[in-house]
């Protein structure tokens, strides 16, 4: 598969196109690295090695235009209750075409299909989220996520990711996004500033 960044053929008759959303296989790797890394070099996405991606393979789901990669989304577990939604990306000339909200539906179908109670995101777009039905959380309600993934990141100290997270079952007003039940008195205080 051709790298997806940028693309030579446009997405831009591509609403007709029918759009293949299916899990990621190993040979789109170098199609992904090409997506994310483009995103990551504008700030708005953590980088990604080929070895990453090949390791976390499974977590993806790709959209496919035209035999090309057209977006992509990961679903990450964090224990038996809640995932991460991460590494979602479309490409730019393929934006506004419904692409990024099929992907987040096949994430989230995947979620429920293995039993998980929630899903959370970290994003610096909270309206998208939102209009797929999520909610502004508290970031230190998510320790799994920071002590995995935040501290490797340079934002640990100034991190100005918003938190969110779509509930898939409610139960008695735990927090249901990190594993077993959290009371939501109980945050977990983590050493990071920024809001939230
Ligand atoms: C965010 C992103 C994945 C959206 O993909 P997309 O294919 O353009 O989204 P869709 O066309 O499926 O849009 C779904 C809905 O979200 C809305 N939307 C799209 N981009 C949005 C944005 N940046 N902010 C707020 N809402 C947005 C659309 O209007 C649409 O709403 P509607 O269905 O109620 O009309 C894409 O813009 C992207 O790759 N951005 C750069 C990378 C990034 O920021 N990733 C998120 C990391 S958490």
């Amino acid at each position: 598969m051709p790298d997806a960044s940028p693309p030579a053929a446009s997405c831009g008759t591509g609403s007709a196109k029918p759009i293949n959303v299916r899990k990621a296989l190993l040979t789109d790797v170098t199609s992904l690295v090409g997506l994310i890394n483009d995103f990551a070099a504008q700030g708005i996405m953590l980088p990604r090695t080929e070895f990453e991606l090949a390791e976390n393979i499974r977590d993806f789901t790709v959209a496919v235009i035209d035999g090309e990669l057209a977006g992509c989304g990961a679903l990450h577990f964090y224990g038996p209750h809640t995932g991460e939604i991460r590494s979602l990306a479309v490409r730019p000339d393929c934006q506004h075409l419904g692409i990024g909200r099929s992907i987040m539906e096949a994430l989230e179908a995947e979620a429920q299909a293995h039993g998980l109670r929630s899903v959370f995101a970290f994003t610096y777009i909270p309206n998208f989220f939102a209009r797929l039905g999520y909610r502004e959380v508290d970031r230190r309600l998510l320790p799994a996520k920071v002590w995995k993934d935040c501290l490797r990141c340079p934002k640990l100290q100034c991190c100005d990711e918003i938190a969110v997270q779509k509930v898939f079952q409610e139960n008695g007003g735990a927090i249901l996004i990190n594993g077993d039940e959290i009371p939501a008195t109980e945050p977990v205080i983590l050493p990071i500033v920024g809001k939230k």
